[in-house]
């Protein structure tokens, strides 16, 4: 089914530009571990997300990616799926999913899977055939190396120091596996595994599911012949392993085989992809997905040599401008990206973004503005309505992901300084944006009657959604308010982005144009109060929303800016600012 409609020449400027809803679509993003528990064991559930409807509703929100609840040992949080046909008991049965899906679809929000296509878990039967002898029918479904031939090719994993192949002494071979050694990789080459896979979306797309993020998909295709990792890779794993040379192949397989059929939303999670290549994956005569998330801000702040600590010099303001930019000049006549600041993969917004004591209203309202002004599909993730933020956990004791316990526990085998590595995981670690959501002040925040799988953030007696809720003042009510601009005025999703050059390093100016309508977004990244210059041939017209209640002055072209303002306005459109 193909609900694309052109857009016509006088209603859009850039008529490569063609409307989709899942362009127009604003992603809540739901971690459902740490979102509600119903039944009192401490784990997040169905049931718990059910009795929160209303809630998500009340968002304006269309659109919720959910993260994996299918059957799993949860070595990495779901993302080691033992069964992809089932819910994992923790979070309910099959029937609860379903119920889930009609709560949402009747009010008007479709909901998104988590599609893991790289790995299973070691405990997914195929995985368990595999390993069992070297002649099994499943043996081919993953990636082996026996033992005879050697020590085999250095490979990197994500999760563990010493590479991606683990020795399997029950058929004298070693395994792939790019993340955790319980996260064996799929063997894409093998038909088999793709019909499977198909198989598996379909099952969920013939439930209701109205699309899916794929989790690591650019991983998903490896000579198998395993070569040398080329030179220019050394230092840069992700992007070879992001480089596999039928991923095209497939992700076009998978779009007619599954995709083309239905009316559904497809986000893929580029990690090694650039703005160059964007349009090859997400171009519409690829027919591969419709868009793609990338990680080129998520290491902003972050020491590239080693991304598991900050650094500070590398949080300019300017590298935020070129990488939006980047992203969106590379997608303005066709192809499209999505947009976050917090995933469950990246630690909060506003602890890492904007200024989590100080000014954790004004920074995160204008996260948000931003989010929500860019051409591309925002994701809002749990508990950043509220402004929650980082835990920064002191013992590792407190930590429940592997990522962060694994490194630790290689730094302090090799004599490595443990407590800086935990000064860095307070900014960074993913843990910090996986904590339990804070409702209310009642015990546990009002997440669980008993005793939470991760801890709670203390500041959840003033940070809450009770409290956010009472304050017409709130972030809350403010995202509220975004999120409807947003859907009332398509030129924030269509129109052209132009970036203004600023003389203050701290401002980040950019219009918005559609047709004879043009928005202009005024963002100031700063504790400081500043002086913006606007364009002097540029005329505002009206303001459309401001984080601060108090009316800025603009005068002569200029605007004064406080701390973290961000405001939109709508300016006399002009050819040429
Ligand atoms: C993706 C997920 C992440 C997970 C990894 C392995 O990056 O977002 O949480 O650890 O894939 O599946
Ligand atoms: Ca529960």
């Amino acid at each position: 089914m193909d609900t694309t409609e052109t857009a016509s020449k006088s209603q859009y400027t850039n008529i490569g530009t063609k409307k989709q809803w899942w362009k127009e679509a604003i992603v809540y993003q739901l971690y459902p571990r740490s979102f509600k528990d119903s039944n009192g064991d401490g784990i997040g559930d169905i049931r718990g997300i059910i009795s929160k409807l209303d809630y998500l509703e009340s968002l304006g929100i269309n659109v919720i990616w959910l993260n994996p609840v299918f059957s799993s040992p949860n070595d990495d949080m779901g993302y080691d799926v033992s069964d992809y046909k089932n819910i994992m008991p923790e979070m309910g049965a099959l029937k609860d999913f379903e119920e889930l899906l009609t709560g949402l679809h009747k009010r008007g929000i479709k909901l998104i899977a988590d599609l893991v296509l790289n790995h299973t878990s070691d405990e997914h039967e195929w995985f368990i055939e595999s390993r069992s002898s070297r002649t099994n029918m499943y043996r081919q479904f993953y990636h082996w190396w026996p033992a005879e031939n050697g020590t085999p090719p250095k490979r990197f994993s994500v999760f563990h120091e010493e590479g991606a192949w683990t020795y399997d002494g029950q058929t004298d071979s070693y395994y792939l596996h790019y993340f955790s050694r319980k996260q064996p990789d799929l063997n894409w080459e093998n038909p088999s595994v793709r019909k499977e896979m198909y198989s598996i979306m379909k099952f969920w797309l013939d439930k209701g599911v109205d699309g899916f993020r794929l989790d690591a998909f650019t991983f998903i295709s490896k000579d198998t012949s395993f070569p040398k990792i080329p030179e220019k890779y050394k230092n840069d794993y992700i992007s070879f392993y992001a480089s596999g040379p039928r991923l095209h192949d497939y992700l076009q397989e998978m779009n007619r085989e599954v995709f083309s059929q239905y009316d559904i939303m497809t986000v893929g999670e580029a990690s090694g992809i650039t703005p160059e290549h964007a349009l090859l994956f997400t171009g519409t005569n690829r027919k591969e997905i419709q868009t793609l998330y990338h990680f080129d801000h998520a290491n902003w702040g972050r020491n590239p040599s080693n991304l598991h600590y900050p650094d500070a010099s590398n949080r300019k303001l300017n590298s935020l401008k070129k990488v939006f930019s980047a992203w969106d000049n590379a997608l303005k006549n066709d192809g499209w990206y999505s947009s976050y600041f917090t995933t469950h993969d990246q630690s909060r917004m506003v602890s890492r973004f904007g200024n989590d004591t100080q000014y954790r209203k004004e920074s995160s309202t204008l996260l948000f503005t931003f989010l929500l002004s860019l051409r591309s599909t925002p994701y809002l993730y749990q508990g950043d309505e509220i402004g929650m933020r980082n835990i920064r956990f002191e013992n590792i004791q407190d930590y429940r992901d592997l990522h962060t316990i694994n490194y630790y526990k290689h730094l302090a085998a090799t004599g490595g300084d443990v407590q800086a590595f935990i000064e860095a995981q307070k900014e960074l670690a993913r843990d910090n944006s996986r904590t339990p959501f804070q409702w209310n002040d009642t015990v546990n925040a009002g997440f669980s009657t008993g005793n939470p799988w991760m801890k709670i953030n203390p500041d959840y007696k003033e940070t809450n959604a009770a409290i956010a809720e009472s304050d017409k003042n709130s972030i809350l009510h403010y995202v509220r308010k975004m999120v409807a601009l947003r859907k009332s005025m398509p030129v924030l999703v269509y129109g052209d982005y132009n970036l203004i050059e600023t003389e203050g390093e701290n401002q980040y100016l950019f219009t918005r144009k559609l047709a004879d309508e043009e928005v202009l977004v005024v963002l100031n990244f700063s504790d400081n109060q500043g002086i913006t210059k606007l364009p002097g041939n540029l005329i505002i017209i009206k303001e459309l929303i401001n984080n601060y209640k108090t009316a800025t002055v603009v005068t002569d072209a200029q605007v004064l800016l406080k701390p973290w303002q961000a405001i939109l306005y709508t300016i006399k459109p002009s050819e040429n600012l």
